[in-house]
C-alpha cells in the first residue's frame, strides 16, 4: 500500500469513527433513574445516555423457541400502535447486533427465578435476559415502562422514542400475585376480562382468579349440568339479564392470560353460596323443591345439602369438567360464609371436596373457614377475614395467600363519599392499600407461609367494566408492588411520587382511575 493510500484510509477510518460516535451522541443524556417503574425493580443503574427506537429497529430472538418468539410478536404489537413501526422479529443466535432489542435465555443467578429477568439499555441497543420466556415477558413489562409515556396511545404519535440506558436486575419477592374478579353478581363479558388481563399483565400479576358462581348466578358451562348456566346463569344483581362463559369461551379466556403468563384459577364457591346451582336443580336442595333465582346482595343463606349422595355427583361432574378446561394447578372451592351450614356438616364435606379436585389432579385453595377442615397436602388458605382461621391454616402447614378485606378488598370504597362499592371492611385509599407488609401482618405468619397477595374484586355494586376500573385503579398498583418489591425498597412517599407521574400514562390508555386527593392534590401555596 502506498503512502497516499494509507493516510486516505487512516483518514476515513477516523472520519467513521468521528461520524458513529457522534450519531450516537445524539441521543440525549437521560438518567434511568428518573424513571416511574410500577412495581418497583429490585435495582437500577443508570449510565447517562440513551437508546432510540426506530422504525428500522429489530427484535432479535436468540434461538428457535416458540415462546420467545410470542414473547418478541408481544412485544412488537405493544410498540406498533403507537409508534406505527412495523419492527421485525427474527430468531438470531449472534449477540450484539446494533439498533436492535434481543430477548435471550440464559441461566441467571437462582434468586431470579422463572419471572426474574434483566434488561441492559445502551446507545446501541437493548437486551433482555431471563431464566425462562416468563421473565422476559416480565421484563418486557418494565422496557414498555420506560419507553416515553405516549407509548401507550393507541393511535400513531409525532415524537421520537429515546428511552435512557442503563441496567435493571429484578425478580418477585412472592411466587403469587394475583387478582379476583367477581363474575358471578354482575357478569364480565370475555373481552372485558381479556382487557382486565391486559391491565394485569402490565404491572406482573401472573394469577387471575374468576369467581364462577354464588347466589346470583353460575356463570361456566358444565355440559352434564346444562341447567347451571340455562338458568343458574340467566339473571345478576339488580336483576338484569347475567351471562355465562361457553367451555369455548371459558377457553379462550384460559389462552389469553396463559399468552401474558397469567393463570386462571375458577372458583366454583360450595357449600354456600350456592342459590343459582340451587335454584337450577331442585335434587340438590334437601326439600327437593328449587328456591328462586336471586338478584339481591344478602349472604350466609344458601347451603348444597352436604349429606345427599347426588351433591358429591354434582361436584364430581362440576370439578372434572372445571379441570379438563384449566391447565393451571388450582381449582378454588370457596368454603365461605356458610352460615346455614353446621360446622359438623361443613367438615367432612370440605374433606370430601378436596378428594374430589385431588383426584382430578388439581390442588386446592379455599376462604379462610376451611382451615377448620382437615387440610391436604397442597391445600392453600386464602385470609380474607379472620386471622385465627390464617393461623390455623398454617399450623395444619398449608401456605397463606394474603387478601385482608381492609387492604385488598378493591370493592371497599376509597373514602365516604365514593359512589361505588361497599364499606363493611372500611374504607381503603390508596396509603391503605400500600401501606402494610404481608410478612407481618399476622401474628406467627412469616414469608415462608405466605404464597403471595391477591386482591379481589366484589361486584354487588359494580356493573361494568369503566366502574371496574375506578375501584381497581391506582390501588391494585400498590397491591402488584407489594407482591413484586422487596419491603425493604417500599416506601409510601417515593410511591406516590411514581404513581402520580404513571397516572398520565393511565390516561393515555383511558383507564377510568380514582384520583385520590393523596396522590394528586397540589399542596396550597403559602402565603408570605
Ligand atoms: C368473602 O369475602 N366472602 C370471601
Amino acid at each position: 500500500m502506498n503512502i497516499k493510500k494509507l493516510i486516505f484510509s487512516v483518514a476515513l477510518f477516523v472520519v467513521v469513527i468521528l461520524f458513529t460516535s457522534w450519531s450516537q451522541s445524539k441521543n440525549p443524556r437521560m438518567n434511568l433513574l428518573n424513571e416511574a417503574i410500577l412495581p418497583k425493580p429490585v435495582s437500577v443503574t443508570a449510565s447517562g445516555s440513551s437508546f432510540e427506537l426506530k422504525a428500522n429497529t429489530k427484535i432479535f430472538v436468540d434461538g428457535e423457541s416458540v415462546a420467545l418468539l410470542k414473547a418478541g410478536h408481544y412485544l412488537a404489537n405493544l410498540i406498533k400502535p403507537a409508534t406505527g413501526f412495523d419492527i421485525e422479529v427474527t430468531s438470531t443466535s449472534k449477540k450484539s447486533n446494533s439498533n436492535s432489542i434481543y430477548l435471550s435465555i440464559s441461566k441467571l443467578e437462582p434468586e431470579f427465578g422463572n419471572e426474574g429477568y434483566k434488561l441492559k439499555i445502551t446507545g446501541k441497543n437493548v437486551s433482555i435476559i431471563a431464566n425462562s420466556p416468563e421473565g422476559i415477558f416480565r421484563g418486557i413489562q418494565t422496557f414498555r415502562q420506560i419507553l416515553p409515556k405516549e407509548i401507550e396511545a393507541t393511535t400513531k404519535q409525532k415524537k421520537s422514542w429515546f428511552i435512557a440506558s442503563g441496567e435493571i436486575q429484578d425478580y418477585p419477592q412472592y411466587e403469587y400475585r394475583g387478582a379476583m374478579l367477581d363474575v358471578a353478581r354482575h357478569f364480565f363479558n370475555a373481552e372485558d376480562v381479556k382487557k382486565y388481563i391486559d391491565m394485569l399483565a402490565a404491572y406482573k400479576f401472573n394469577a387471575l382468579h374468576l369467581h364462577l358462581s354464588d347466589d346470583q348466578g353460575w356463570r361456566i358451562e358444565i355440559k352434564s349440568w346444562p341447567n347451571l348456566t340455562v338458568h343458574g346463569g340467566s339473571t345478576q344483581v339488580g336483576g338484569g339479564k347475567g351471562g355465562f362463559y361457553t367451555q369455548e369461551k371459558y377457553k379462550e379466556i384460559v389462552e389469553y392470560a396463559q399468552e401474558r403468563y397469567i393463570t386462571i384459577i375458577p372458583e366454583i364457591d360450595m357449600p354456600g353460596h350456592t342459590n343459582a346451582a340451587l335454584a337450577s336443580y331442585p335434587e340438590l336442595n334437601s326439600s327437593g323443591e328449587a328456591p328462586e333465582l336471586y338478584t339481591g346482595i344478602k349472604v350466609g343463606f344458601s347451603s348444597l345439602d352436604t349429606n345427599k349422595d347426588i351433591t358429591y355427583q354434582f361436584i364430581s361432574d362440576v370439578i372434572k369438567e372445571l379441570a379438563e378446561m384449566t391447565p393451571g394447578p388450582y381449582i378454588h372451592i370457596g368454603g365461605d360464609e356458610s352460615h346455614v351450614t353446621s360446622l359438623e356438616d361443613y367438615i367432612p364435606f370440605i374433606n370430601k371436596v378436596q378428594d374430589i379436585v385431588l383426584a382430578n389432579g388439581k390442588k386446592v385453595i379455599g376462604w379462610d373457614e376451611i382451615a377448620h377442615a382437615d387440610l391436604k397436602t397442597n391445600t392453600i388458605v386464602q385470609f380474607w377475614a379472620r386471622i385465627e382461621n390464617a393461623q390455623k391454616g398454617v399450623d395444619k402447614k398449608a401456605q397463606i395467600i394474603l387478601s385482608p378485606a381492609n387492604k385488598t378488598y378493591l370493592d371497599m370504597k376509597y373514602d365516604s363519599i365514593t359512589k361505588l362499592g361497599l364499606k363493611w371492611a372500611g374504607y381503603v385509599d390508596v396509603d391503605s392499600a400500600y401501606v402494610w407488609n404481608p410478612s407481618t401482618f399476622i401474628s406467627g405468619i412469616s414469608k415462608k407461609d405466605i404464597l403471595g397477595i391477591e386482591s379481589p374484586l366484589w361486584t354487588e355494586t359494580v356493573t361494568n367494566i369503566e366502574e371496574l376500573e375506578f375501584m381497581v385503579f391506582p390501588r391494585i398498583i400498590g397491591h402488584a408492588e407489594i407482591g413484586w418489591t422487596p419491603d425493604s425498597l417500599r416506601d409510601w412517599n417515593d410511591f406516590k411520587v411514581r404513581l402520580k407521574k404513571h397516572s398520565e400514562r393511565l390516561k393515555i390508555k383511558g383507564i377510568n382511575y380514582y384520583t385520590s386527593d393523596l396522590i394528586f392534590k397540589v399542596a396550597p401555596e403559602t402565603k408570605n
